[in-house]
């Protein structure tokens, strides 16, 4: 995470694996403009993409430009600045070839040495994986074997790993051993574009930059947190890869846990990306392996979602019409460390819900006694501190306050700071600090290997679980609801509640 926009990375190579797919015209190529427009691209920088389609360097270019072109012009961002686009376009190359095959990877040695050669790179190049993760081992091998990671030569040479990393704690096991093969940790940059929102970043500045929460961030003053990523989309005709995924391993051991280590680390000593990733790692390791007793899953049935009648999951598309997937879960997560024992994480995500809502809410624990008559202490509302991820990024603190009048009355009231009337924020993706980041060589925002296998090792017992039994009552929830009853029934148990989704 880098410090307010200092200087522009050092030249080099982009190679972008899956130049035809979906993220490289929605999310990078985008980021790089936006990186332009702040002045925050190399000052050399050559694109190649590589694809098994037939297209030539132009068409490609043309196609993701005119792509941009829209999304600027929806997005009410105008028309392309050929200012900022040209740098981007000036050189680049696309490549057909096979991820698989030894060819692919000879050519694209001697295209990197040539480019290298004409603009003066530094042999400093980044590999961007944006393809189906069946092919991250591949492409890494294929790299490996044909010399293309070694940093021998001077200059850098890193990869971008997106998600999903792993299915399960063994496959994540065996990427990352195949990945490790060829390169060392600190060239692997393992994406979870969680870490690339502003919101999410800011809760270290909230915690660690300011006096006033961390002396209270802690099991004497918080009673619980509750942490929700709620979204009203339902599988946007993803249904192959929501078959195979489900809400568990789509959200938990990446999002979620992110969002939960951000909330629970020990402060950092520095904020250098490895003393704040080996607190994060710290933190995982605390945290007690999930029982199926902990989690409820849920499966969305028809309803209405903002006025639509929507259908149910085992309706859509390349979903096998008696499913078992989930497409919600909730999970009561124990981290057991001094700071945090008896203190529960409630986490819960899904798919077609009420609202599209982001948030962690920490509930801190109530006045000890009635001092207010007219209010008995079991009515008072206890005081909440709410992150607001996304949308309508805020934080808001709940307290309770004396309504004006002859009687001593309280009511739960709130300050609010909003992003967007504070600060005004340039048109992101989200994927802009974290390719800024990779191009210097941060990894802060990127998760270290042990990292993802801690994550998935606290899943993998509900994982393991779930594959022996079938749930019941599938589908369990409504379109547009809040999730299923069995919910609600996991924070009643310790008497508690949920926050309503809005
Ligand atoms: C992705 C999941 O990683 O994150 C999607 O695969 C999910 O299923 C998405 O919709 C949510 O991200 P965001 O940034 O839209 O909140």
């Amino acid at each position: 995470m880098s410090a307010p926009h200092k200087e522009p990375p050092p030249s080099c190579a982009i190679v972008i694996f899956g130049a035809n797919g979906d993220l490289t015209k929605r999310l990078i190529i985008p980021a790089l403009y936006n990186l332009a427009r702040a002045g925050n691209l190399p000052e050399q920088l050559a694109l190649i993409g590589v694809d098994h389609n037939d297209r030539t360097s132009a068409q490609w270019q043309g196609a993701l430009r005119d792509f941009l072109a829209q999304s600027l012009a929806k997005g009410g961002g105008g028309a392309i600045d050929d200012k900022l686009w040209n740098p981007i376009a000036e050189d680049m190359t696309f490549l057909k070839g096979d991820f698989e095959k030894d060819e692919t990877y000879k050519q694209l040695g001697d295209l990197l040495a040539d480019l290298d050669k004409k603009r003066n790179l530094g042999g400093n190049v980044l590999f961007y994986m944006a393809v189906a993760d069946r092919f991250f081992g591949p492409i890494a091998g294929k790299l490996g074997e044909a010399g293309l990671v070694r940093q021998d030569q001077g200059g850098f040479r890193r990869l971008i790993v997106e998600k999903p990393f792993g299915h399960d704690l063994e496959s994540a096991k065996a990427l990352n051993a195949c990945l490790l093969k060829y390169l060392k940790e600190e060239q692997i940059y393992r994406i979870d574009h969680f870490l690339g929102k502003e919101t999410v970043q800011n809760i270290m500045a909230l915690r660690f930059a300011n006096g006033l929460f961390e002396p209270i961030w802690n099991r004497d003053r918080i009673d619980h947190v509750q942490i929700t990523v709620a979204e009203n989309i339902g599988i946007e005709g993803r249904g192959n890869f929501y078959e195979k995924t489900g809400a568990l391993r789509d959200m938990v051991p990446n999002h979620l846990f992110q969002l939960v280590a951000m909330t629970a680390m020990e402060p950092p000593v520095s904020f250098d990306a490895e003393d704040i990733r080996a607190k994060k790692a710290e933190m995982f390791k605390a945290v007690h392996a999930l029982t199926l007793g902990d989690v409820v899953r849920g499966q969305y049935d028809s309803g209405v979602v903002a006025g639509q009648q929507v259908a149910a999951y085992r309706k859509e598309e390349n979903v096998a019409p008696d499913s078992n997937i989930e497409t919600f879960v909730a999970m009561r997560v124990l981290i057991e460390n001094w700071r945090w024992a008896g203190v529960p994480f409630y986490l819960r995500t899904g798919k077609r819900l009420a609202a599209r809502s982001t948030e962690i809410a920490i509930r801190f624990k109530r006045a000890p006694y009635a001092l207010f008559r007219e209010t008995p202490v079991e009515e008072l509302d206890a005081d909440w501190l709410i992150l607001r991820v996304q949308p309508d990024e805020s934080i808001r603190l709940r307290f309770n306050a004396k309504r004006p009048g002859p009687a001593m009355a309280l009511e739960s009231v709130a300050m609010e700071f909003k992003y967007k009337d504070w600060f005004h924020q340039a048109p992101a993706v989200g994927y802009e600090t974290l390719i800024y980041d990779c191009l210097i060589g941060d990894a802060t925002l990127f998760q270290r290997a042990d990292q993802v296998e801690a994550a998935w090792g606290v899943v993998e017992p509900v994982l393991k679980g779930w594959a022996n039994t079938s749930p019941r009552h599938f589908p369990n929830y409504n379109a547009g609801s809040e999730g299923p009853s069995a919910a609600n029934d996991l924070l009643a148990r310790d008497g508690r509640s949920w926050r309503t989704i809005k």
